[in-house]
């Protein structure tokens, strides 16, 4: 709903301002009867440099929307990019490179390998596509993350908040333009939900990283510079500088107008 949005043509490229944009994007799962439309025409801008929180109730197209954004995912209908690289209609190795090398990923469910220790998960992507760590970089991340002490302990031999602190030094660790964080804090106590939290926002300010992370805690949502609301596949509404109460009232209204019949 970027009201700047609507005043661009359709198909002009974007500045430098933006990590990832969508133009028109639609995703529909199915067909006939049984189509499913998770994303609806969405607009979006990603400002670089920011963190961006997505919320929206269950099946509002959150997660769909992340995926198509970051390319691991094709869209029905629109256009996507990423800084200045239009990726929808990119052939799939040039989509892949492109991931690769400029993005990060945080799931709820951790995604670590079992028979990997901690130092070797976060390596991982780098080993896979062949590169060497930047070892300052590395450092600076797992000091930050609390994880010094941890690299040769297996995901079973760590705590949730721990393992999700490796999977968060595992999408930073090739320094990528921009991380999407898909709940990462869903699995997580409070406490190690907070240090996550702390640190995406750090290396937001300290680090000019990109974040955009979808949640459904308010609190978790009150660290980001901008919330979208998503609902029925649509962004909806936005806030700007969000507060956990500010965020919780946004929310309290949606409910009350779907109540309503009104949404
Ligand atoms: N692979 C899929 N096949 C069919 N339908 C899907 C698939 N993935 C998501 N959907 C549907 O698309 C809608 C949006 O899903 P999703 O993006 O996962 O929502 P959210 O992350 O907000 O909970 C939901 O109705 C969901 O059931
Ligand atoms: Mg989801």
């Amino acid at each position: 709903m970027s009201t700047s949005a609507a005043e661009r043509a359709p198909g002009v490229a974007p500045g430098d301002g933006f990590a990832a944009r969508a133009r028109g994007l639609t995703k529909a799962y199915g067909t006939g009867e049984t189509t499913v439309l998770a994303l609806d025409s969405v607009d979006v801008d990603i400002a670089r440099g920011r963190f961006t929180a997505v919320m929206g109730p269950s099946g509002s197209g959150k997660s769909t929307l992340m995926h198509c954004l970051a390319g691991l995912d094709t869209v029905s209908a629109g256009q996507v990019w990423l800084g200045d690289t239009e990726i929808t209609g990119l052939k799939d190795q040039e989509l892949t490179r492109l991931r690769r090398d400029r993005i990060g990923f945080m799931f709820q469910s951790f995604n670590l390998i079992p028979t990997l220790n901690a130092r070797e998960n976060i390596t991982l992507p780098i080993d896979i596509a062949g590169r060497r760590p930047d070892g300052e970089w590395l450092d600076r991340v797992i000091d930050t993350l609390g994880l010094r002490d941890r690299l040769r302990h297996r995901p079973a031999q760590l705590s949730g908040g721990q393992q999700q602190r490796v999977a968060c030094a595992r999408a930073l660790a090739s320094r990528p333009e921009l991380i999407f964080a898909d709940e990462p804090t869903g699995n997580l106590d409070s406490r190690a939900g907070l240090e996550v939290l702390g640190f995406l926002r750090e290396s937001v300010d300290r680090l000019g990283q990109t974040v955009v992370m979808v949640t459904h805690d308010p609190g978790a949502a009150a660290h980001s510079d901008l919330v979208l609301f998503l609902a029925d596949g649509r962004i909806v509404d936005e806030m700007r500088q969000p507060t956990a109460e500010s965020v919780l009232e946004r929310m309290k209204r949606f409910d009350m107008s779907r109540a309503a019949g009104k949404d």
